[in-house]
């Protein structure tokens, strides 16, 4: 497994690869990896001859208020488990060479960047959309590899390669899931043993909401439900808890055969999102 830190070390070694032909794969990730992660990179190994995997906390989509400084950093850490589950390559960059001096451009979805997440978070996709813009360009990947547990990121990430005609093949791959249902997430870390309780009432809150759905009960009605259920928890404040329409992420009042529930709360300190597709899968 190579380690480059620059952008010409990664275009050096890939250029060759795809030129013989070869399919490269590539999950972006922001490092503190957990087995979430470690899945995309399994699924990028079974389907893709090479695989490049980027380790970058991204400043860009974080708010001033927000964890980047406390973002853990375990790098010997990363490159091991990259490395145990066959990782060819690994970009590790610095954000003088992500942003240098003067960059002034951005990439930014428009629409779905403003609601749920971009709501609470302005700026948010905006970085998210411009740092995966600019790898997809370094690494120039044919696949690229997200999980569903950020499923408005994946929908605003496969709209931008659809209106900038980006040729890559964005594959959503299904959440983690710790045996008790709490969806994998390098925020866990900050969890203490009763706030992870807490955090549970997340996924409840989506299997009872799958339960009424699958009942026929109308989707304004579960998202009502699944408001109740996680406001009556001890410890945490809801963001949202919504059923909406899994393309424009509209709010739903009557039942589709698509449907995409989404939650998000504070717990203590921490912010936690989950999600789940209901009715035939979306991938
Ligand atoms: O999901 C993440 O870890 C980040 O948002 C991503 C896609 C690596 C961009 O920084």
């Amino acid at each position: 497994m190579q380690v480059v830190e620059h952008i010409s070390e990664v275009r050096a070694v890939v250029e060759p690869i795809r030129r013989a032909g070869k399919r490269v794969g590539f999950v972006p990730t922001m490092g503190a990896l957990h087995r979430g992660h470690l899945d995309l990179m399994q699924t990028a190994r079974r389907e893709c001859d090479f695989v490049v995997t980027s380790i970058f906390v991204n400043p860009t989509q974080f708010a001033p208020h927000e964890d980047l400084a406390k973002y853990p950093r375990p790098k010997e850490r990363d490159l091991e488990l990259c490395q145990s589950v066959g990782v060819d390559l690994i970009f590790y960059p610095t954000v003088d060479e992500m942003y240098p001096r003067g960059a002034v451009t951005s990439v930014y979805v428009d629409g779905l960047s403003t609601v749920l997440e971009g709501a609470i978070r302005p700026t948010h996709f905006r970085g998210v959309t411009t740092v995966v813009a600019k790898l997809f360009g370094i690494v120039s990947p044919d696949r690229a590899y997200f999980g569903q547990k950020d499923y408005q990121q994946q929908l605003i990430i496969r709209t931008m390669v659809r209106d900038l005609d980006m040729a890559v093949d964005i594959r959503t791959c299904p959440t983690t899931r710790d045996t008790d249902g709490m969806a994998l997430s390098s925020r866990n870390a900050y969890l203490s043993p009763s706030e992870r309780t807490a955090g549970l009432c997340l996924s409840q809150a989506l299997k009872r909401g799958e339960q009424m759905a699958a009942d026929g009960v109308a989707p304004d009605v579960i998202a009502d439900a699944m408001q109740d259920q996680m406001e009556a928890t001890p410890g945490v404040a809801l963001d949202y808890a919504v059923v909406v329409d899994p393309w424009t992420l509209t709010d739903l009042t009557t039942p589709q055969p698509q449907m995409v529930a989404l939650v998000a709360a504070h717990i203590g300190a921490t912010r936690l999102i989950d999600n789940a597709i209901w009715g035939a899968p979306l991938y």
